[in-house]
């Protein structure tokens, strides 16, 4: 069950706003630079995660870089203080704009996506004068066995270059006399629970791919093997600290390293996930003809990703000590169906006016939040 630091106040504040636990946040940042050293592997926070600024600081304090998927990602790491050479950018459709201002900053890298892409980062790099550090996203055919929405390294799916366009990637980096080659980058999806299994199987497939590189005389500097590592949705206290150790074993273990080159990865639900909880008030609870339904004043337009993954998120009646367990459907206020938080849940009995926490809802949570309904956003809470 979820505590508050401070539950006094917290008891007076309007709801909804999610819940930042700091210190669980602190422990979490410790836990993965203890063992990102210990395995010798740089970070990325990947920032799509959670833009929070106080989470930024915390993060680019502790020497971790950023991962962006857009210019704006980049100018916000930027002006909360992250160092531009600390910096990867990926996605499959940054557009003129945000490439010339990333090349302008001078960001560590460029995670290229396609054939097409490399093409108008020269262009672009040719007409500014400028040069640009460039990695190549390779999609690796790798099954990363989690939700389909979250599978992005198969070969169905929009992201990284495909296997067999490699030979023409190394001919044009060769003939692009303002890129410079940094390495490979790989992402194989999210939510990634069969860490072993599925990150071995990411190794070998990267393995061939950096070795084909090196064979056409591309020095692979920096292997980038992506974000992924899940976390326990169904155990948010007992297993609040996920398996980095874990994570970076697999990935050493399995990917033997050449002298020079460095290994790179871009965690964003592990570090951020489970430090945050959204608080909400129970608006009424309805008895309907076959189920009855509790009725929060925080929804999918706070938290999408029941409505959109069906993902599983713990939900607990912190008022509700002492009372008998009864079956309800917890839904949201929004005009839609899909606004169901979570389906057949036993609860204490819940009263109007009672306080729920929606747990583990720090990574793609706030930032996937929208205005629907004209609802008024749940706002930021820290512990501290
Ligand atoms: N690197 C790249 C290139 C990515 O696309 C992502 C996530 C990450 C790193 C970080 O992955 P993580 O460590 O967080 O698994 N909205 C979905 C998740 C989308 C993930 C997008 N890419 C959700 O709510 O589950």
């Amino acid at each position: 069950m979820l505590k508050f630091k401070n539950p006094e106040r917290v008891a007076t504040l309007e709801t909804p706003f999610w819940y930042y636990d700091m210190d669980l946040f602190r422990s979490t940042v410790d836990a993965v630079v203890a063992a990102a050293s210990k395995y010798d592997i740089k970070v990325h926070y990947s920032i799509k995660a959670n833009t929070e600024k106080r989470l930024v600081e915390v993060i680019k304090d502790r020497g971790i870089g950023i991962d962006c998927v857009s210019g704006n990602e980049v100018r916000w790491s930027i002006v909360n203080g992250v160092e531009p050479s600390g910096i990867v950018f990926a996605g499959v459709g940054k557009s003129d704009a945000e490439i010339l201002y990333a090349m302008k900053v001078g960001i560590g890298s460029f995670n290229c996506e396609s054939l097409e892409e490399l093409e108008i980062l020269e262009a672009i790099a040719a007409k500014e004068g400028l040069r640009a550090n460039v990695s190549l996203r390779i999609n690796p055919e790798v099954d990363a066995k989690t939700h389909k929405f979250i599978t992005t390294g198969l070969e169905m799916d929009k992201f990284g270059i495909p296997k067999r366009f490699m030979g023409k990637a190394v001919e044009m980096l060769k003939n692009s006399p303002h890129l410079d080659f940094k390495g490979l980058h790989f992402h194989i999806g999210s939510q990634i629970t069969d860490v072993e299994n599925v990150f071995t199987n990411e190794c070998r497939s990267a393995k061939g791919i950096i070795d084909y590189f090196e064979e056409q005389g591309l020095k692979v500097s920096t292997i980038d093997l992506g974000g992924g590592l899940g976390i326990d949705y169904h155990n948010p206290d007992s297993h609040a600290i996920p398996e980095f150790d874990l994570w970076f074993k697999t990935l050493r273990d399995n990917l033997p390293l050449r002298p020079g080159q460095e290994l790179h990865v871009e965690p964003g639900r592990s570090i951020v996930g489970q430090c945050v909880s959204l608080i909400s008030r129970v608006i009424l609870v309805k008895e309907g003809e076959k189920k009855n339904f509790v009725i929060l004043d925080t929804g999918m337009n706070d938290l999408l990703r029941p409505a959109l993954y069906g993902a599983y998120h713990k939900i607990e009646n912190l008022d509700g000590a002492g009372r008998e367990l009864r079956l309800y459907d917890i839904a949201g206020p929004i005009c839609e169906s899909a606004d169901v938080l979570a389906e057949d849940r036993v609860l204490p009995e819940t009263r109007r006016g009672d306080l729920i926490a929606i747990r583990s809802a720090g990574a793609y949570g706030s930032v996937m939040s929208s205005g629907y309904n004209m609802r008024t956003p749940a706002y930021a809470v820290f512990s501290d």
